[in-house]
């Protein structure tokens, strides 16, 4: 039997893991989020949220995925043979395609921003509205987005093939010092903006009275797809971890760096929309709409806007790679295809999946799935059902199915001392995530 491939370094482990987690849920959903919902009083909670669910959540998808040293599906076959776990595999499996599929269109609208923001007078709207006009003619033309998303997901295709190490390690140890690079260029940037004191303001003095039980959920909901726990993406990638990575020092550094960078992205948002006094409360069009406009009004806007886009475009594409990998794992495993072949099967679906996607914003827009576009159905079902799903299940299969003893073993890398926190983290996933996912799962199907 081929032999399983394993990140080579420490900083591929982290570098990796970390690129899966970094991506448009830092840049464009967090700081969205945190301006709808009561800005730093958001911000606190959702560092609980990350503490007490995900990282509790990541450390199982590390046990599993490590111990087994095989894809997020044959994973529970393994430790629960002959039982109905391993169809909890299938979600594990299904979900990221239906999240890659929306993922890559919005990443191919981010290199037609990169392109705009470089060739003169590409991005020169006037207004706000104007902006707004462009976008939406931009996104329901057939053709134009299809080329941009072709492109990421060839990208992703080249990376993709060469395998664990040459493809995704590699990529991911220099995507990411480049991309946070441009998140401390903008930090220093932010800091000689007029709006820069209403911006820490806003990011980092919190208001109690703004926490309510819907903002709650809200930062419940974006700390797991900020991590991206709960699909199956960390079991494959800890499959690639060696026997001495630690799984706790990994999941912690990880979760830190994932803040970090969605800090650092309200860093760099909230002082510009300040600077301009525009409301922080926008929707998903942030960064699209308004950022664009309020670049445009500044000097060297190409500069800045092109530099936000290619840092949007890097974060997106260090975690299109991880979802991909969990298909791809899959099918080398189950089918013994190789590298290639797995690659591109799962390219061609990527391709047909995103066309329906970003078609459905203008000549498939009349079709529709329980009320919603294809787009806004697979950001939907994913999000608010499999992804939940999958941490629960997760969380309860760790918690409360598998072997303690296994667990513990795993977490210290086969030494007989219990991790301090190992307490903590069971009656994390046996009850504090469960339940909270529940409650996000009750609230996204609109029943709470
Ligand atoms: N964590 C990534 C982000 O923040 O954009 C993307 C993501 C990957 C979300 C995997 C969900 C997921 F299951």
């Amino acid at each position: 039997m081929e032999k399983r491939a394993s990140f080579r370094t420490k900083l591929g482990v982290i570098a990796a893991t970390a690129g899966s987690a970094v991506g448009l849920g830092n840049i464009w959903r967090f700081p969205y989020e945190t301006g709808q919902n009561g800005g730093s009083a958001f911000i606190l909670i959702y560092i609980a949220c990350v503490l007490f669910l995900a990282l509790p959540v990541m450390m199982a998808e590390f046990v599993i995925g490590r111990h087994t040293r095989t894809n997020a599906s044959h994973a529970f076959g393994k430790l629960a043979p002959h039982s109905w776990w391993k169809y909890i595999g299938y979600i594990c499996i299904s979900a990221p395609v239906i999240i890659v599929g929306y993922y890559f269109v919005i990443s191919g609208w981010s290199l037609e921003y990169v392109v705009q923001s470089l060739i003169p007078g590409g991005l020169s709207a006037q207004s706000a509205a104007e902006y707004n006009a462009e976008f939406n003619q931009f996104i329901s033309t057939p053709i134009k987005p299809l080329i941009w998303i072709f492109l990421f997901i060839f990208i992703n295709h080249f990376i993709m093939i060469r395998g664990v190490n040459s493809g995704i390690e590699k990529a991911a140890n220099i995507m990411m010092p480049v991309l946070f690079l441009i998140l401390i260029i903008f930090g220093i940037r932010s800091m000689f903006l007029p709006g820069f004191d209403e911006g820490m303001k806003f990011l980092f003095q919190p208001d109690f009275s703004k926490i309510t039980p819907n903002v709650v959920i809200r930062a419940m909901g974006q700390a797991f797809f900020s991590t991206s726990v709960g699909m199956g993406i960390l079991i494959t990638y800890a499959s690639y971890y060696s026997k001495s990575t630690g799984l706790g020092r990994t999941a912690l550094t990880v979760g830190c760096f994932d803040t970090l960078v969605s800090m650092l992205s309200g860093i760099l948002i909230f002082p510009t929309v300040f600077t301009f006094g525009i409301s922080p409360a926008q929707g998903p069009e942030l960064i699209f709409i308004t950022l664009p406009n309020l670049f445009s009004q500044m000097p060297l806007g190409w500069l800045w806007s092109s530099m936000f886009f290619v840092l949007v475009s890097l974060a997106a594409l260090t975690s299109t790679i991880s979802l991909s990998e969990v298909s791809i794992a899959f099918l080398q495993d189950a089918r013994h295809y190789s590298r290639r072949k797995a690659t591109t099967v799962m390219t061609c679906i990527y391709l047909s999946l995103a066309t329906l996607c970003s078609l459905s914003f203008g000549a498939l827009n009349h079709i529709r799935i329980f009320g919603k576009t294809i787009f806004d159905a697979c950001d939907y079902f994913s999000s608010n059902i499999l992804l939940p799903a999958g941490g629960l299940f997760i969380s309860i299969f760790v918690g409360w199915y598998l072997n303690k003893k296994l667990v513990c073993r795993e977490l210290s890398n086969d030494s007989s001392k219990k991790p301090w926190y190992f307490d903590i983290l069971m009656f994390c996933l046996r009850f504090v995530a469960p339940i909270s996912i529940f409650l996000i799962f009750l609230s996204g199907l609109n029943l709470m």
